[in-house]
């Protein structure tokens, strides 16, 4: 077992680094005020090859891999949490799915056009009344001659407003038991029919887009259908694995920004005649916090590397996902507390990634969902 990044790896971790330090951070307040990204960083990204990470050469992609996407969101997150998630939905939620079961036509169609970036891809499966239950979703899709008719309102969709590309669930049978009557469809989003709805005004990660999607009768061919027909759950779940990782990097990538302020912090602020960081209360907040993310940084990498020697990752991503998430919010929740008042005014980044870390708790499958994961792994 080796616990050194590659060569290749450390390559692609500092020039993700280095990208964040220069261009994201003193970028990401003001996405945060202005619930927008700055639109010049797409290209920025293009040109880095992020929005291709886990997608073959063949494809315009660089085909690095998951090990080295997580590498990458930790990174970009420690600055930009609103980038973070939107280069990890892109990449996992979307391109992987389309690179593992894509057939070679719609690989060639969609996957150049999302690996430079010409494309972003958004994920859609939540609904009014079926978050946790994924399984209970109502927009559908009926047959009509030889396509198909989409139907319904979807909700949280991240990156809904600038996606151009949809990979969307819908229910195909309603007959069948829930799971499987769904299907898996990837859809244009200049598609007549297709409306973005409600952006939804959040918490935290406001420079990332959240709305609901409205699919007004849009018309699609068979050529859509990713996958089979009424078997597209298994694939929005064995999706969720991968993107999981990528929610478990965005959060330790938090998580590190914030012990960083917190050490910077309680090296200059003075109170009784010397640095904070001089009193034992301060020292052990540091202490637990960093091997919080330590561990929820092997285990997020662990779970990359399964995924990428194409081993089972369910319960590992779902267990990184868990203690990375907690771990986060651990430490916002102290370094809030370790820079007091100032913590609590956005004179300092710190109550923005007090805001970021909530979501990570909630999204891709909220704590409890991880640990019904995870205990269905262990009692089969
Ligand atoms: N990979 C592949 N297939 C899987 C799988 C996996 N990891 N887990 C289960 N399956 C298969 C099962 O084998 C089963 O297949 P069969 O029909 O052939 O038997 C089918 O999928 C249904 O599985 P379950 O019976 O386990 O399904 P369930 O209804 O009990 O639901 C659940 C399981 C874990 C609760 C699931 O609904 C879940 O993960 N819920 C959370 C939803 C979620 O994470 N949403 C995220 C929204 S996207 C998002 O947040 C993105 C963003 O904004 C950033």
């Amino acid at each position: 077992m080796n616990f050194a990044l590659s060569e290749e790896l450390s390559l692609i971790r500092d020039t993700a680094r280095d990208f964040a330090n220069g261009e994201l951070l003193p970028r990401a307040t003001q996405h945060d005020r202005d619930e927008k990204l700055d639109p010049a960083l797409f290209d920025m990204l293009a040109e880095l090859g992020m929005w291709g990470l886990t997608t073959p050469e063949q494809y315009g992609g660089s085909d690095f891999g998951n090990h080295a996407l997580a590498i990458v969101l930790e990174e970009l997150n420690r600055a930009c949490a609103s980038t973070g998630v939107t280069v990890s939905v892109h990449n996992s939620l979307v391109c992987s799915p389309i690179v593992k079961f894509g057939t070679d036509a719609q690989k060639e169609r969609w996957l150049p056009k999302l690996s430079s970036g010409e494309l972003l891809g958004c994920y859609s499966l939540s609904e009014a009344g079926s978050g946790s239950d994924a399984a209970a979703l109502k927009a559908s899709a009926r047959r009509d001659g030889d396509g198909w008719v989409l139907e319904g309102t979807k909700l949280w969709v991240t990156t809904g407003e600038q996606a151009g590309l949809c990979l969307v669930y819908l229910r195909t049978n309603a007959d069948a038991p829930k799971a499987k009557g769904i299907t898996a469809f990837l859809v244009p989003t200049d598609a007549p029919g297709f409306e973005v709805g409600k952006k939804e005004m959040k918490t935290g990660l406001r420079g990332s887009s959240t709305t609901e999607l409205i699919f007004n009768g849009v018309r699609v061919g068979d050529d859509a259908i990713l996958g089979e027909v009424d078997r597209g759950f298994p694939i929005a779940l064995d999706t969720l694995d991968g993107g999981r990782i990528g929610i478990g990097a965005q959060a330790v990538g938090i998580g590190q920004a914030c012990l960083e302020a917190s050490i910077k912090y309680a090296k200059e602020r003075e109170q009784f005649g010397k640095p904070i960081g001089h009193f034992q209360a301060i020292q052990w907040k540091l202490a637990d916090m960093s091997a919080g993310l330590d561990a929820a940084r092997l285990m997020v990498h662990r779970a990359a590397w399964l995924r990428d020697n194409d081993q089972p990752c369910g319960k590992e991503a779902a267990q990184a996902k868990l203690l990375a998430s907690q771990s986060a919010n651990y430490c916002a929740d102290e370094c809030v507390q370790i820079h007091g008042g100032a913590g609590y005014t956005d004179d300092f980044h710190v109550e923005r990634l007090f805001r970021d870390a909530r979501i990570t708790e909630i999204y891709e499958g909220a704590t409890d969902i991880q640990r019904l994961v995870i205990a269905r792994h262990l009692l089969r």
